[in-house]
C-alpha cells in the first residue's frame, strides 16, 4: 500500500523530476515513489508531447444510416520534434487525413479492450492543420439514435451523445483525455426542421438552412465534447439561462427548472464567477442513461427529475456545480475522479442548503451518507476499490463510476470544513478554482495544495483530517462526518409505528418532501408483506406515483414482496426509463428473488429502448442468474 506522509506528498511535488527518490523529513525517511504528473492510461494519444489547441469539426447527422460523417480539423504544434501525432478512436472508418492540405498515410492500430486504435499520423515539424475525413461505427458507445416511438412526442429521432468518460473517440478522432484541453468549432448538418445543440454557443431555434454553428471559446477536454440533435424547442429562464426539451415537455421543463437562473447566482456568490456565459439545460428523451451530464453551458439530464414539484432540482445544482469543479478545475486523469465528483456533491449540497435551508440538505448528505454506505458494503471494506485515489489499470474508468468518489469524496471535504470552519474553507476553495482555472489537476497536486494553502504545518488540523486514511485508505474512516437530521428522525418513529401495525392511513406524513418519503422506503423491511404492500399503496399510492425516485424503491419493493398490483406500471416504467441508476436494482432485484424469466422476458422486450453503455451492463446481469446489483 503506497501510504503517503502529508509532507512526503508536498516534497513529491517538489522533487517533481525524480522518480522513486528516497527523502529525509524530520529523522523519518519516506519513498515517494510517484511523480506529480502520472500518465494518463485511458488515452492512446500523444498528446502531452504534442501541442493540440483547437479543433475544426464539420459534420453531418444522418438518421437513415445511424452515422455522424464529416472532418475533424486539429491545430497543433509539433514543438518537440515527435513527427507522429497520435489519436484515440474507436470503431471510427478513417477515409483519409490532409496535413497542411497534403493527402498523407495515415496508419490505424488494431484495437485495445475499451481504449479503442491508436490513429498515427505523420506530421511536420512546428504548425500543423491536420484534417481528418471520417464516419462513425455501427457500435458508437457515445452515441444514441432514438426511433421516433424512443421519443416523448413520437414524431421525429432524436440523436444524443454521451462522451464522458472515454467515448468521445467514438464519434470524434481526438486527444480523449481529462488532461487534454483544446477549443472547439463545429458546423453541424442536420436533418430538415430539427435543431442541433452543442456544449458551446447555442441556437434557440430552427433554420432553414439546416446548417448550425458552434463555438467553444474556453478551453476544454474531450469528455466534454456533446451534440444532441432533435425537434427540441427553446424556453427562457432569465437573461443567462433557459432550459431545452421536446414540445411535449417543455412547458413542464420550464417549471421545474423556475430556480435554475438563481441558482447559478447562489453558485457564484460561493465559489466565484461562472466563467461560461450561458448555463441552459436540454431535457433528453427517457432512453438517457444517466441523471445528468455537465456539458459545458448544456447540461443533458434525464426528463425523470421532472417530479412536477421541483424536488429532484438538486441534481441540476449538481451538474451546474461541475461548471467550477470538473469543467473549470479538471481531474487530471480517471484515477482522480473524486476531484471532479466528490467536489461537486459538497458544492452541490451547498448550492442547495443556500437555496432551501440547511434541513435540506441535511437530509441529501444523509442520504448520501447510507449509499456511501451501503457501497463500501458492496465493493468489500479492505478494497482499494473504496480508496479515493483509484488505480483503473486495465479497467474502463466507468469501473470508477462508484459512491466512493461521490459521497466519500464529498464528506472528506466536509471533514476539512468542519475543521477548519466555513468561511476559512470557502476562502480556500474560491482560491483553488481561481488559481487552476483551465487545468487539470491530479489528487497528489491538490493535496499539496492543501497543505500549502490550508494546513499550513497545523499538526493538530493535520491529525484530525488524516488524509491517508482518506485518500490512500479503504472503507470509511472513523472521523466521517455524520449529522442526522431531525426531519429524518420524525420519519424513522413513523416508520417505526407502521412496523408495528399502525395503519398505513394513521401514520403523519403531512409535508413530507421527497427525501422524507425516500428514508421512509429504503429503511423498511424486505420483503413487507402482501397486506402490508396493500396498505401502503392504498395510502399513498406509490404505484401510480410519477416520481421517479420513488416509484424505482416501491418496484423495487414490489419484487421482493411480489406485489403483483405493482407489476403492469413496473413494466411501463422500464419500457421507456433508460437511466442505469434506475434500471440496475429493479432488474438486480428481479434476478436476486429467483425472477429470472420475469427480468429476461421484460429486459428482451425494451433492450432496444436503452443506451449501449447501459445494454452493456445488463446483458451481462441477466448472463449471471441469481446475481442482482
Ligand atoms: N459527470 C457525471 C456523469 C458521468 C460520470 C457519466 C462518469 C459518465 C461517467 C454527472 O455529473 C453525474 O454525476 N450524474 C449523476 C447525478 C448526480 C446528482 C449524482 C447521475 O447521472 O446520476
Ligand atoms: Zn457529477
Amino acid at each position: 500500500m503506497i501510504r503517503y506522509s502529508v509532507l512526503a506528498i508536498l516534497l513529491s511535488v517538489m522533487f517533481a523530476a525524480c522518480n522513486n527518490k528516497t527523502v529525509t523529513v524530520n529523522n523519518t525517511t519516506t519513498s515517494v515513489v510517484k511523480d506529480t504528473i502520472e500518465k494518463d492510461i485511458h488515452t492512446l494519444s500523444n498528446a502531452d508531447s504534442v501541442t493540440i489547441t483547437h479543433l475544426d469539426l464539420d459534420i453531418k447527422v444522418s438518421f437513415e444510416k445511424k452515422q455522424i460523417s464529416g472532418c475533424a480539423t486539429w491545430t497543433i504544434t509539433d514543438s518537440n520534434k515527435q513527427q507522429e501525432l497520435k489519436l484515440d478512436t474507436y470503431e471510427l472508418s478513417i477515409d483519409s487525413v490532409f496535413v497542411n492540405g497534403q493527402k498523407v498515410t495515415f496508419k490505424l492500430d488494431s484495437p485495445i479492450k475499451y481504449l479503442g486504435s491508436a490513429l498515427h499520423i505523420p506530421i511536420l515539424s512546428g504548425n500543423n492543420l491536420v484534417a481528418i475525413y471520417y464516419r462513425t461505427g455501427n457500435n458508437a458507445e457515445a452515441l444514441q439514435w432514438l426511433d421516433p416511438q424512443q421519443t416523448l412526442d413520437k414524431k421525429h429521432p432524436f440523436l444524443y451523445t454521451q462522451s464522458e468518460s472515454i467515448h468521445a473517440r467514438s464519434w470524434i478522432p481526438c486527444p480523449d483525455g481529462p488532461g487534454i484541453r483544446f477549443t472547439y468549432n463545429a458546423r453541424v448538418e442536420a436533418p430538415k426542421g430539427m435543431l442541433a445543440l452543442m456544449s458551446a454557443e447555442n441556437p434557440q431555434q430552427v433554420n432553414d438552412s439546416n446548417v448550425y454553428h458552434f463555438k467553444m471559446e474556453n478551453a476544454v477536454p474531450a469528455y466534454l465534447m456533446a451534440l444532441a440533435v432533435g425537434d427540441i424547442a427553446f424556453r427562457k429562464i432569465d437573461d443567462r439561462t433557459g432550459v431545452y426539451a421536446e414540445q411535449s415537455m417543455i412547458d413542464k421543463a420550464r417549471y421545474e427548472f423556475e430556480d435554475v437562473g438563481k441558482m447559478v447566482s447562489t453558485a457564484e456568490k460561493l465559489y466565484g464567477p461562472y466563467r461560461w456565459g450561458r448555463y441552459d439545460v436540454l431535457v433528453l428523451p427517457p432512453g438517457f442513461p444517466i441523471g445528468g451530464m455537465e456539458n459545458p453551458r448544456l447540461t443533458f439530464c434525464t426528463p425523470t427529475i421532472i417530479a412536477g414539484d421541483r424536488s429532484l432540482v438538486s441534481l441540476v445544482a449538481h451538474e451546474l456545480a461541475h461548471s467550477w469543479s470538473g469543467n473549470l478545475v479538471t481531474n487530471a486523469t480517471w484515477n482522480d475522479f473524486w476531484l471532479n465528483e466528490g467536489f461537486t456533491d459538497y458544492f452541490e449540497r451547498r448550492i442547495m442548503e443556500a437555496q432551501m435551508g440547511k434541513d435540506y440538505s441535511d437530509m441529501l448528505w444523509e442520504l448520501g451518507y447510507q449509499d456511501l454506505v451501503a457501497e463500501v458494503d458492496n465493493i468489500g471494506k479492505t478494497s482499494k476499490d473504496t480508496w479515493l485515489k483509484l488505480d483503473l489499470k486495465g479497467r474502463t474508468p466507468e469501473d470508477g463510476l462508484t459512491d466512493i468518489p461521490y459521497e466519500k469524496g464529498a464528506a472528506f471535504l466536509k471533514l476539512i470544513e468542519v475543521n477548519v470552519g466555513r468561511d476559512t474553507f470557502d476562502a480556500f476553495l474560491n482560491k483553488y478554482f481561481s488559481e487552476h482555472a483551465f487545468k487539470s489537476v491530479n489528487t497528489e497536486q491538490f493535496l499539496a495544495y492543501l497543505q500549502a494553502n490550508l494546513i499550513r504545518g497545523n499538526s493538530t488540523l493535520e491529525k484530525n483530517i488524516d488524509i491517508n486514511a482518506w485518500v490512500y485508505g479503504p472503507g470509511i474512516p472513523a472521523n466521517c462526518p455524520r449529522i442526522y437530521p431531525d426531519r429524518f428522525k420524525k420519519v424513522d418513529s413513523t416508520r417505526a409505528a407502521f412496523e408495528k401495525g399502525m395503519p398505513a392511513s394513521q401514520l403523519v406524513t403531512k409535508d413530507w418532501s421527497t427525501h422524507e418519503w425516500l428514508q421512509f422506503l429504503r429503511n423498511l423491511p424486505k420483503p413487507l408483506t402482501l397486506p402490508q404492500m396493500k396498505d401502503l399503496d392504498a395510502a399513498f399510492h406509490f404505484t401510480q406515483s410519477g416520481n421517479s425516485e420513488i416509484v424505482d424503491l416501491w418496484y423495487i419493493m414490489a419484487v421482493a414482496a411480489d406485489y403483483t398490483p405493482a407489476y403492469p406500471a413496473m413494466e411501463q416504467f422500464l419500457s421507456m426509463v433508460g437511466r442505469e441508476k434506475f434500471l440496475e436494482p429493479v432488474y438486480g432485484e428481479m434476478m436476486k428473488r429467483g425472477k429470472a424469466d420475469m427480468a429476461k422476458r421484460i429486459y428482451a422486450k425494451y433492450r432496444a429502448n436503452y443506451h449501449p453503455l447501459a445494454q452493456a451492463v445488463l446483458d451481462k446481469m441477466m448472463q449471471a442468474p441469481g446475481k442482482g446489483a
